[in-house]
């Protein structure tokens, strides 16, 4: 593959997203649509489940390693590394009760981070009688980089949880720069990835991050309840399961000789996945995963930054409030502007056909490897007919 052509959108669209439709579908940070080989790969599993003697050993663990694999290798860790789990908010509640929060240390997220990234945090510190800092946003609503290593900075801070990007505004953080502002003070780094992952190449060793988590069905385009977590392996060790399944300790792996109790935990982070896990939907989520880095994250950034460029410009030069932060290093695929008349012009934008969401006082767009020029343009051309200032 040729890392710098632009992606062929119809080729692959004719391949493997041929039933996106003929409107444009902009929502990819809600739901993207499932390629066709893990459409194929989940139904395959499930027509096995039906005609259950076709059932084989490969369904089972196997399934479950080359799931761990595609993961790690999307973000730069080792597959003993990785849990699967079923969404984001699982990975963030295990980093919330495993990760040591002494009583009076803090936590601290940035305020207007998506909820599944503040209230296991908030539970979790009133629990262990530590306090929630969460850090005013700037002007413009997006994280307020300086404010939030000054609070870093204070002392005391045995966790700072972040989204890679922020599903409002679409900001996408500096993550080596906070991996590497955390690990100097002793400060546990989480970062919540699903605004992310597939659309921007994420390193977590280059990031330096503790714990990262995700669900699947975002801008991985992989089934509902398939996601994973990583976490480093320092780390793995002084990390007890906050929830035990009987597939989280060593005896249990022998089938054959269950009852036989030992308090004694697999290896790895796989002693985080609770039980009999959604094997087909793992199935579907490793096929996604192989997709994006056939067709290559890097790939994918360029070609949905390209996508925008043309529209923020259009809005600019008309003086629509562009909410996003168009700078190279904070753009992503999550980009959101402000009309005067929000209802109006997301009216406009739906009775087009165009799939996109009101957040936060702003219209989110988000378009991913599938989506083309044309449909930006035409979305433009809606707006202009809709006389959206
Ligand atoms: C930043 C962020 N985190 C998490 C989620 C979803 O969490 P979960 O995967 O637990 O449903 C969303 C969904 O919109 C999100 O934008």
């Amino acid at each position: 593959m040729n890392e710098d052509a632009p992606i062929d959108v119809h080729a692959l669209r004719a391949a493997e997203f041929p039933h996106v439709g003929p409107t444009p579908y902009l929502n990819a940070a809600s739901v993207t649509p499932l390629p066709e080989r893990s459409r194929r790969a989940t139904e395959r599993y499930v027509m096995r489940r039906s005609r259950i003697h076709e059932m084989r050993d490969d369904d089972f663990e196997p399934t479950l390693r080359r799931g761990r694999q595609a993961a790690a290798r999307l973000v730069g860790a080792d597959a003993d590394e990785i849990a699967l789990l079923p969404n984001t908010s699982h990975g963030i509640h295990l980093a919330a009760h495993a990760l040591s929060i002494p009583r009076g240390s803090r936590v601290v997220v940035s305020d207007r981070e998506f909820p599944a990234n503040v209230y296991p945090w908030m539970g979790r510190a009133r629990d262990a009688g530590a306090t929630l800092t969460l850090v005013p946003c700037d002007a413009a609503g997006r994280p307020d980089e300086a404010r939030i290593l000054e609070e870093l900075d204070r002392g005391g801070v045995a966790v700072f949880a972040l989204s890679a990007v922020q599903f409002a505004t679409g900001w996408h953080a500096d993550l080596p720069m906070f991996g590497r502002f955390c690990r100097e003070r002793g400060i546990r780094f989480v970062v919540d990835a699903i605004q992310s992952l597939g659309q921007i190449p994420l390193d977590v060793r280059a990031a330096q991050v503790d714990v990262l988590a995700t669900g699947g069905h975002k801008w991985l385009c992989g089934p509902f309840s398939s996601g994973f977590a990583y976490v480093r392996r320092e780390l793995i060790e002084g990390m007890e399961p906050p929830t035990v399944g009987w597939t989280s300790m060593q005896a249990a792996q022998d089938y054959s000789r269950c009852v036989d109790y030992r308090w004694e935990w697999v290896e790895g982070a796989r002693r985080y996945e609770v039980a009999t896990p959604p094997f087909q939907e793992v199935a579907g989520l490793t096929e996604s995963i192989g997709l994006l880095l056939e067709v290559g994250v890097e790939r994918i950034r360029r070609h949905v930054s390209a996508l925008i460029d043309p529209l923020a410009s259009w809005l600019e030069a008309r003086g629509v409030e562009v909410v996003s932060d168009r700078s190279p290093a904070r753009r992503s695929g999550i980009f959101s502007f402000r009309p005067r008349d929000l209802a109006a012009a997301t009216q406009a934008l739906h009775d087009a056909g165009v799939a996109c969401v009101p957040r936060e006082g702003a219209i989110r767009l988000a378009p991913h490897l599938y989506n083309t020029h044309e449909e930006m343009a035409r979305v433009i051309e809606v707006l202009e007919t809709a006389g959206v200032r």
